[in-house]
Order: C-alpha cells, then sequence, then structure tokens
C-alpha cells in the first residue's frame, strides 16, 4: 500500500474518533493517512489514494449519517468509477437504538463503492456502542488486520 484515504461521516463525533484512533495506529507502523468529511468529498479526491476506507454511523432505522445518505443519492446518479481501487468500510451503530437493523452503515458502504467498481479488500469493522471502549481491543484489532493484509498485498 502507498497512501490511504480515510472518508467518514459524524453526527456525534463517534465516527471521527475511530477513524482519528486508525489513522495515528498506522501512522506508528509508517503508514501515513489523511482524513477527510464524506460528505465534502468529490470523486477526484479519492484519485491520489491507493487505499480508501469509508466509514459512517448508522442512523434512521438502517440508513448512513443524514448527511453520507445525501451525499451517497447524488454520487449514486453520476457515472463515476472506483477502478477496482482497494476499499474498506467502517459502520458504527447501537443494537439499543434498532436491533432490527443495526450497523447497517457497513454494508451500505460496501455495497454503494462495490456497484461503482470498487474493490472490496478487508471485513468491514462494526462498531456496536460507544467506540471508547472498543479503541483499544476491537478496533485496535481490526486495524492490525487491516495493515497485515494490506501490506502483504503490497
Ligand atoms: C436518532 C438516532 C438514530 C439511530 N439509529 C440507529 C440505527 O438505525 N441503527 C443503529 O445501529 N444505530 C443507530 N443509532 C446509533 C448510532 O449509529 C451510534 O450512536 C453511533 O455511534 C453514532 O455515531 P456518530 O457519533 O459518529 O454520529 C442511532 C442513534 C441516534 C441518536
Amino acid at each position: 500500500m502507498n497512501n490511504l484515504g480515510i472518508f467518514y461521516a459524524t453526527t456525534g463525533g463517534n465516527t471521527r474518533l475511530v477513524a482519528q484512533f486508525l489513522a495515528e495506529r498506522f501512522e506508528k507502523s509508517g503508514l501515513k493517512s489523511e482524513i477527510f468529511r464524506l460528505e465534502t468529498a468529490k470523486w477526484a479526491d479519492f484519485d491520489q489514494f491507493s487505499h480508501l476506507i469509508f466509514a459512517s454511523p448508522t442512523y434512521g432505522h438502517g440508513q448512513l449519517d443524514p448527511k453520507a445518505e445525501i451525499w451517497k443519492e447524488k454520487w449514486e446518479k453520476m457515472s463515476v468509477s472506483l477502478s477496482k481501487k482497494p476499499f474498506s468500510v467502517i459502520g458504527l451503530g447501537n443494537h439499543k437504538y434498532d436491533e432490527d437493523y443495526t450497523i447497517e452503515s457497513a454494508q451500505i458502504l460496501a455495497d454503494f463503492f462495490q456497484k461503482k467498481d470498487g474493490k472490496l479488500i478487508f471485513t468491514p469493522l462494526k462498531v456496536d456502542g460507544h467506540p471508547i471502549l472498543q479503541l483499544k481491543t476491537k478496533i485496535n484489532d481490526w486495524g492490525n488486520d487491516f495493515l497485515q493484509k494490506t501490506q502483504k498485498k503490497g
């Protein structure tokens, strides 16, 4: 992997916390990444990166963050492609809000960017509940696995 762009949406700040934690974790292993808000991204912003991570919480009974939802609806109509670029996704949610649509954002992001010709390269990270207690365990482990997987592939 050469470089990584992390594009996230958030309303309450939890997803930003996860994105920033992972960016710091990656940097400790020598992988520089840059973090952006997804809802202000232009498609061309993805070009400069060899790998991408997209992250969003779940709101509204199994939808993306409202700002990311608007962004997705706009780009869904456009003829744009990720040209087989490798990507992974992070979804946040809370089963206490909606047991039927828990952390749907991960699948929504995966489906959307696959339809746009991206290559999903790694198991989505799904964070149920507040991330702070999971940073040093589940989220850190996912970051380690992500590094291993992507470094193996070069
Ligand atoms: C109004 C509201 C609706 C929510 N709806 C869902 C939902 O449908 N499914 C789910 O898994 N989590 C749901 N959640 C939980 C959030 O996804 C979770 O709190 C997440 O960590 C928020 O991320 P953020 O701080 O980055 O915005 C909801 C939270 C709120 C406040």
